[in-house]
């Protein structure tokens, strides 16, 4: 299945797993990031972050190269902010929501220590759709990486090119 990993990353650690799945499975990029970017540091960063999480905001996007008709399946990466998925998450979905009709979905979250099974919930909930192919939770997966986590994003990958699931 031609893949697409479309991924927010603030500081990198969901960057970096999307970027060892998109090496395991010959998967497209579509990294997003908001016009106006989020603050990458200090009290301001869980701030307005979370504010702009928990308000639902879309962000304007900065120009991003996605041609939908080109992928069977679509890999969402995305921090967990204040218990849900990513505002710039959102901002993409809302622009492609037409386009992404009849695609597969999978989804992994990154964060710090919760939340991740429920900003996947949540996620799935704003796509519209019943279940994904394949879900991953990671914690921290750069600034505290574990052999573990690279069981579960083999695991991952190895879902997502199952056929018919
Ligand atoms: C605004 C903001 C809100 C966050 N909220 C949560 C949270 O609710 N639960 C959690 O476990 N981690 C939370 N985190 C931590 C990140 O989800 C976690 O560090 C993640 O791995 C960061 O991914 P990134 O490096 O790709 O940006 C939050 C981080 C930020 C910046």
């Amino acid at each position: 299945m031609k893949t697409a990993v479309v991924y927010y990353s603030l500081s990198g650690n969901t960057k970096d797993t999307a970027q060892k799945i998109a090496a395991e499975i010959s998967a497209d990029l579509i990294p997003l990031e908001a016009e106006k970017a989020y603050p990458d540091s200090g009290f301001r960063k869980f701030y307005w972050g979370g504010k702009s999480a928990v308000m639902g905001e879309m962000p304007k996007l900065k120009p991003y190269d996605f041609d939908a008709s080109a992928y069977d399946l679509i890999v969402f990466g995305t921090p967990v902010w204040a218990g849900t998925f990513n505002p710039c998450i959102r901002s993409f979905i809302h622009e492609n929501r037409d386009v992404l009709k009849d695609k597969v979905f999978a989804v992994f979250c990154c964060h710090s220590g919760g939340g991740g099974e429920k900003a996947c919930r949540k996620l799935r909930e704003y796509l519209g759709i019943e279940k994904w192919k394949a879900e991953m939770s990671l914690i921290d997966p750069k600034d505290r990486p574990k052999q573990e986590d690279e069981t579960q994003i083999r695991e991952f990958c190895r879902k997502i090119q199952e056929e018919n699931k």
